[in-house]
């Protein structure tokens, strides 16, 4: 088990890629903070990992609020002690050509995937900082994890989500400052950017649950099946990626041997480089 005796926090993880991510990372023995906007995921995604033999609980809330970090690091240092892995992962895309797109949904695109991360990240800095002092006192201090989820759009840009792509955008640059920050507390940082990973999210419209309740706002998923045909004529190896693929990518940023990769982007989409 490569990550026994770690504890993780996850954001957005009861449901697709967060939950996927989850599941792997407990499946190596970390102890794992769950979260979700949605108790039911949530609690859904706890209950698969206690089925399996191991240790999680939730932290129920929207992450764009501004209590929510010092609670979620509070949660998982009261139940576990420690952290030693963020994931941050919560996060939808919120639609729009550039000429009809409102501040809105600029400011909520930023606030879920720049804002929430780097409050997270803020909350857990005390901690970290705290623990590895302490570590030092007795030798090296072990290798934290930061994985910030960002996009193929983030990278390279994608007509329509002009709003989801500089969120996206500014996890990549979060990402390089923080490893230079964190460098010297023995923290990896680093991103992965996924391609078309099949979630609820990007599901075929048509097929089930294709409005997101966020907050008080409905937001639409999905994409259109025709694109999505699309898009896997153009990913080399053929096909979108499971939530699986994903949290493998997500993995490998978290073990000890990416301990001496950080400020990196790796970029899982099956080949697909826009
Ligand atoms: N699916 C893809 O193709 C793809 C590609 C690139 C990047 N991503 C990114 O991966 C991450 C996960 O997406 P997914 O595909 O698993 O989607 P998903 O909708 O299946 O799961 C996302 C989860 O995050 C939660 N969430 C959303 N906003 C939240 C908030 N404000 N506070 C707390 N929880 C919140 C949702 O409730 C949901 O359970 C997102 O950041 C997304 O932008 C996905």
């Amino acid at each position: 088990m490569k990550l026994s005796d770690k504890t993780a926090i996850i954001t957005g993880s009861g449901r697709g890629i967060g939950r996927a991510i989850a599941l792997k990372l407990a499946g190596e023995g970390a102890r794992v903070m769950i979260n979700d906007l949605d108790e039911g995921p949530a609690s859904e995604t706890v209950a698969a990992i206690e089925a399996s033999g191991g240790e999680a609980a939730a932290c129920i809330g929207d992450v764009t609020e501004a209590t929510f970090a010092p609670r979620f690091v509070a949660d998982a240092l009261d139940r576990f002690g420690g952290i030693d892995i963020i994931v941050n992962n919560a996060g939808y895309p919120w639609d729009g050509v550039v000429q009809k797109y409102t501040d809105e949904q600029w400011y909520a695109m930023l606030e879920v995937h720049a804002t929430a991360p780097f409050r997270v990240i803020r909350a857990a800095a005390d901690h970290i900082r705290a623990a590895v002092k302490a570590e030092k006192e007795t030798g090296m201090p072990a290798c934290r994890k930061v994985v910030n989820v960002s996009s193929i759009a983030g990278l390279y840009g994608n007509a329509g989500q002009i709003g989801y792509a500089a969120g996206k955008a500014a996890m990549v640059g979060m990402t390089r400052t923080l490893a230079k920050e964190w460098g010297r507390y023995n923290v990896s940082v680093n991103c992965v950017a996924f391609g078309y990973i099949q979630t609820r999210m990007t599901q075929p419209i048509g097929s089930g649950e294709e409005v997101a309740k966020i907050g008080d706002r409905e937001i639409a998923m999905g994409i259109q099946p025709g694109m999505i045909a699309a898009m896997e004529q153009m990913i080399p190896m053929g096909r979108g990626g499971t939530p699986e693929d994903a949290a493998n990518a997500a993995y490998l940023l978290c073990i000890p041997e990416s301990d001496y990769i950080s400020g990196q982007v790796l970029l899982a989409s099956g080949g697909l480089i826009m």
